[in-house]
């Protein structure tokens, strides 16, 4: 529909598209500075209202007042497996087969070793490129513990489908690429891995809570993903670990700490795993980070995955549509797939300045980021985004690139975080 719109009809438009928006209401939940479009929700999610003073609560009367006693009185021992049943229902998870814990990196390494464990005599942990890097290095490092038997065979996408074979143990994939936000389809991957008796282990990090999803019916073994982009847990909110409950009673974490215990109090000499996806926690948990996580999720509870997608692919077309149209530069390339069924919920442009592009849109209040060499990543979290808010963010790029004011000294220079 965006492309048959007028030059100066955008606006209207899009006034309307917000007027009509049936998740309008929930832009009011989130704490936004005003004069600000914030599209970097793939990178750090929007703070939700409320979560500063939940944590100021906890701070105060559970930690101040109550000290160690608020592990039991305030329910702080249960979070992970509580937090993890509360992500399971944006998952297609049981509730038991979620569990909030450590970093994204850090589960990972767990899973994938588990689940070399259990496809003895295969050597290859299948995956692409374009993971996540920080997947890619954690799947060297968990290879180069087995003296040889695993090796690690990353691919570009279209070699894909041929790597996957009967001496691949694991198939670990990104399910939104995190360069060009394209989707892989989950069930068909996970169904590949399963025909040649490898074991599937998704990173969902930039899929959970803007795509909606069913680990079930997708047929996924192993997932884990981050809680701090579209579920807006907080900077270095904890991540969360899926294993399908089938696996759960075979499957054993390397990192087996106290925590993951079965019954930790018992202070046993030997590890005996809890059930399910709990005995992947390893040691106390971070307990404010994990109610500021659980906070944003009670909050944004009653919100339909289903019309998040919607939204989200209204605005990420809109806002292709949008600058195609205006083309403000002849270097300027959409890296994101145009098809929206096979896009995440970010729209990446490539441009040789589009490290001093998103400083310049920076000065003028649009938060995008960076991604080496040439990516500028716009990430819409939908919930906290107008139509207008976006249509606003792609005047000002156009605007940015034909005055050509990112071309400034003031924009160039290294930066430490893009
Ligand atoms: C797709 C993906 N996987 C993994 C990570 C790393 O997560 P963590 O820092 O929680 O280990 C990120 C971080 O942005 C990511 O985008």
């Amino acid at each position: 529909m965006w492309c048959a719109i007028p030059p100066d009809a955008w606006q209207s438009v899009c006034a309307e598209r917000d007027a009509a928006d049936p998740l309008a209401h929930v832009r009011a939940r989130f704490v936004l500075p005003p004069g600000e479009v914030y599209l970097a929700g793939h990178s750090l999610g929007p703070l939700v209202a409320g979560v500063s003073e939940r944590i100021a609560h906890v701070i105060a009367r559970e930690w101040g007042e109550r000290g160690v006693r608020s592990f039991s009185e305030h329910g702080w021992i249960d979070a992970p497996a509580r937090i993890g049943a509360q992500l399971a229902r944006l998952l297609g998870a049981a509730s038991d087969e979620v569990v909030v814990c450590d970093s994204t990196s850090v589960n990972l390494f767990k899973l994938l070793s588990a689940a070399l464990a259990l496809r003895p005599g295969r050597a290859r942990i299948v995956t692409e490129l374009a993971t996540f890097p920080s997947d890619l290095y954690v799947a060297e490092g968990v290879a180069s513990l087995s003296g040889g038997a695993h090796r690690v065979c990353a691919v570009p996408r279209d070699a894909l489908d041929a790597a996957i074979d009967t001496d691949t143990a694991v198939l670990l994939l990104t399910h939104v690429e995190y360069q060009t936000g394209a989707l892989r389809d989950l069930a068909s991957l996970s169904r590949r891995a399963r025909d040649v008796g490898a074991i599937s282990l998704w990173d969902l990090s930039h899929s959970a809570g803007v795509v909606p999803l069913d680990l079930h019916a997708a047929g996924v073994d192993l997932a884990v993903g981050c809680t701090y982009k579209y579920l807006c847990g907080g900077p270095g909110a904890p991540a969360y670990a899926y294993v399908r409950r089938d696996l759960a009673a075979s499957l054993r974490s390397p990192l087996r700490g106290w925590l993951g215990h079965a019954s930790p109090f018992a202070f046993e000499p030997s590890f005996r795993p809890a059930a399910g996806a709990s005995a992947l926690v390893c040691g106390t948990p971070p307990i404010l980070s994990m109610l500021a996580l659980e906070a944003s999720l009670a909050a944004l509870a009653d919100v339909d995955v289903a019309r998040v997608r919607e939204k989200s692919v209204a605005l990420s077309d809109l806002l292709i549509a949008y600058v195609e149209q205006r083309a403000p530069d002849p270097s300027l390339e959409l890296a994101s797939p145009r098809d929206a069924d096979a896009r995440g919920s970010q729209v990446s442009f490539r441009h040789p300045g589009a490290l001093a592009l998103s400083r310049a849109l920076a000065a003028r209040g649009v938060i995008a980021d960076f991604r080496t060499p040439d990516l500028l990543r716009l990430g819409l979290a939908p919930l906290a985004l107008r139509f207008t808010d976006v249509l606003c963010a792609a005047r000002t790029l156009c605007d940015v690139l034909e005055s050509q004011t990112w071309d400034r000294e003031t924009y160039r220079g290294d930066v430490r975080v893009t």
